[in-house]
């Protein structure tokens, strides 16, 4: 199964997608992970892409598409993937949908997170991850445990939190999605392969609405 999880920023696609990947034995392709495991291990392609990201901007189709084009083209016999912020623009919707079908795949669901700007803002500004296995934590939600130690992991880990989760990069981010990532709701309406999930409720609601629009 190939599912898009779509939605702005801190709309709780990776949350969710983690919980997908335990769940139903999918892989995670996250294009933000991607792009900032090549900025901590110091690749040409990390310190290139590294200020557009830090300004909340996107970096350009070709390269987030070239990413994903290698995993997808060297299959590790995943049962199939969840894409987390990838396709964010309609070149990127259009190869991705190319892509597939090059592999003899298809699309199964395309989940719209939808979010108020205001909760989306408090999110954020409250986000870190672990930095030992990635599991994201919120100040009010879902706070660090008060030993350091990580509730997915087991480590006494750092957390970190990102570069571009302050509010001048926040409002680039939501600029940027509107304009060039929300005509993919329309897109992927027409092809009747969207569902609609309020993002607003909690975790556990959020992820049981997923699994009710799954096939
Ligand atoms: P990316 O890493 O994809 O960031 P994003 O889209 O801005 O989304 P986030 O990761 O911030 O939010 P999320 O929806 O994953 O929310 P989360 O689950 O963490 O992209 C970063 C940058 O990389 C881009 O700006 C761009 O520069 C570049 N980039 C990446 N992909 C690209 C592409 N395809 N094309 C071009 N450029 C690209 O949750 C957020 C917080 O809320 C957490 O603290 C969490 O604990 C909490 N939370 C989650 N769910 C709930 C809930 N139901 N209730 C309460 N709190 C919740
Ligand atoms: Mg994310």
């Amino acid at each position: 199964m190939n599912i898009i999880l779509l939605g702005p920023p801190g709309a709780g696609k990776g949350t969710q997608a983690r919980r997908l990947v335990e769940e139903r034995n999918l892989a995670q392709l996250s294009t933000g992970d991607m792009l900032r495991a090549a900025r901590t291990s110091g690749t040409e392609l990390g310190k290139m892409v590294a200020g557009v990201m830090d300004r909340g901007e996107l970096v350009t189709d070709e390269i987030v598409i070239g990413l994903i084009r290698e995993q997808l083209t060297n299959d590790d016999g995943a049962n199939g993937y969840i894409f987390d912020g990838f396709p964010r623009t309609l070149a990127q919707a259009d190869a991705l949908g190319n892509l597939l079908a090059e592999l003899g795949e298809k699309l199964d669901r395309v989940i719209l997170m939808e979010v108020d700007d205001e909760a989306l803002v408090a999110r954020i500004t409250a986000r870190s991850t672990c930095a030992n296995c990635g599991e994201v934590y919120n100040d009010q939600t879902k706070p660090i445990p008060s030993d350091g130690v990580c509730s997915n992991c087991g480590e006494k880990a750092e957390f970190t939190r990102r570069a571009d989760d302050n509010e001048e990069s926040l409002k680039t981010r939501l600029l940027a999605y509107y304009k060039q990532t929300s005509p993919l709701v329309g897109y992927y309406y027409a092809k009747g392969d969207l569902s609609t999930v309020d993002g607003l409720q909690s975790m556990d609601d959020v992820a049981a609405s997923i699994k009710v629009a799954l096939p």
